[in-house]
């Protein structure tokens, strides 16, 4: 079985590439570079064994992508491909919806146009804005509070009237947490542009000497500690939950919403502590004001997925930690 991952040399998607090997998937990436490196997908080669087609190929050309199907058999579509960073997406909206929206509905035309109907789609906790209640669960009310997670939430309703629309439609939409961490090995991870905007990409940076001390947003959240919750993930567990919707896709064809998370919160303070004691690195920091659209607290309920993928996280922040740092210490630039 050949599964399209967009998006495929990015951060999620090339661990979960490095999984769809190892389970025995076969593996065609498209991805545009604009934000991550064709290294990714070198080493993802050198640690299973085997060999993935790459096809540099923005989703936006829609000419290119229907060459990719053309070529590939493809079955099934992983679709990571996308601009993730909130900040900017505030400041240049209409980027962030022509290259989310517009390219995910290239992806589905072309899909539709060689009778490939299974998609596994990711979107993020995002939609689910400031949280009236914790743990979130999957019909909490969506109310996502900047255009790259109402471009999430945009495309989660285009899924879903596709799906009403034409029968054959098979769509999981993964809402992620915090993903964290890297693969074991040290040789794949986060490789954010410039200066991370997700702590613990930040706090790796602090502890390589890159940058020289943490801010933490606040410490007047109503928290036990003030500073803000939030549910990390491991990118690992985090890929293995795509393997685990290709196959409920398999067995029970539909559209699905599933949260990934760990399923309980951590403070920064806690993070920060964690790291330290598991590293044995020093994390320089000062408490500075809130960050504007920050929430207090954003942790998931994660018993649907638990019932019904037969999936749950099992690796938690000491091993997130641990991995994060050899990423980190192994490439301190980076692929660079
Ligand atoms: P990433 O930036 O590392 O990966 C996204 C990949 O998509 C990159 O390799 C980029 O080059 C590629 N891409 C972007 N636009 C493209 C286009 N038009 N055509 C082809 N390729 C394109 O990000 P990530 O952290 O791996 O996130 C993957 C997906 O998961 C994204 O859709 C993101 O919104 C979503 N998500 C991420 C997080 C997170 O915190 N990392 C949380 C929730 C959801
Ligand atoms: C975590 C906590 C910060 C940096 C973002 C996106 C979300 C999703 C995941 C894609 C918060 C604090 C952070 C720093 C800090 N992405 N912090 N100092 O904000 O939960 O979510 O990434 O879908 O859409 O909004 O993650 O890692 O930025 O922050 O104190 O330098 O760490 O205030 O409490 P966030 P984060």
């Amino acid at each position: 079985m050949k599964i399209l991952v967009t998006g495929g040399a990015g951060y999620i998607g090339s661990h979960t590439c490095l999984a769809l090997l190892d389970a025995g998937y076969e593996v065609a990436v498209v991805d545009n570079l604009s934000n991550s490196k064709e290294e990714s997908l070198k080493r993802v080669q050198g640690l299973t064994g085997k060999t993935l087609e790459f096809h540099k190929v923005d989703l936006l050309d829609k000419r290119s992508l229907n060459a990719v199907f053309e070529k590939s058999s493809i079955d099934a579509v992983i679709h990571f491909a996308g601009l993730k960073a909130v900040g900017e997406s505030v400041s240049i909206p209409l980027r962030y919806y022509h290259n989310n929206v517009t390219g995910t509905l290239n992806l589905c035309d072309v899909m539709g146009d060689h009778d490939v109907r299974t998609m596994v789609f990711s979107s993020s906790a995002t939609v689910y804005g400031d949280p009236q209640t914790v743990p979130i669960k999957e019909d909490s009310p969506l109310s996502p509070a900047n255009p790259y997670g109402r471009s999430k939430l945009m495309i989660e309703e285009i899924l879903q009237d596709l799906h009403r629309s034409e029968a054959g439609w098979n769509i999981a939409l993964l809402r992620y947490f915090n993903p964290v961490g890297a693969h074991s090995s040290g040789l794949i991870g986060e490789d954010p542009n410039g200066v991370p905007n997700n702590l613990l990409p930040f706090i790796t940076q602090v502890a390589v000497g890159k940058l020289s001390e943490l801010s933490i947003f606040g410490n007047d959240y109503p928290t036990p500690d003030g500073t803000g919750i939030r549910d990390y993930i491991h990118v690992v567990d985090l890929a293995l939950g795509h393997i685990k919707a290709l196959r409920i896709l398999a067995s029970n064809p539909g559209i699905v919403v599933y949260n990934l998370g760990a399923g309980r919160g951590y403070s920064v303070l806690e993070m920060v502590s964690g790291f330290e004691k598991t590293t044995g690195q020093k994390i320089h920091s000062k408490i500075v004001a809130r960050r504007p659209g920050d929430i207090a607290s954003c942790y998931a309920d994660v018993s649907r997925a638990q019932r019904e993928l037969g999936w749950s996280s099992e690796r938690g922040i000491d091993e997130i930690c641990a991995d994060a740092w050899r990423w980190q210490s192994k490439n301190p630039d980076g692929y660079e």
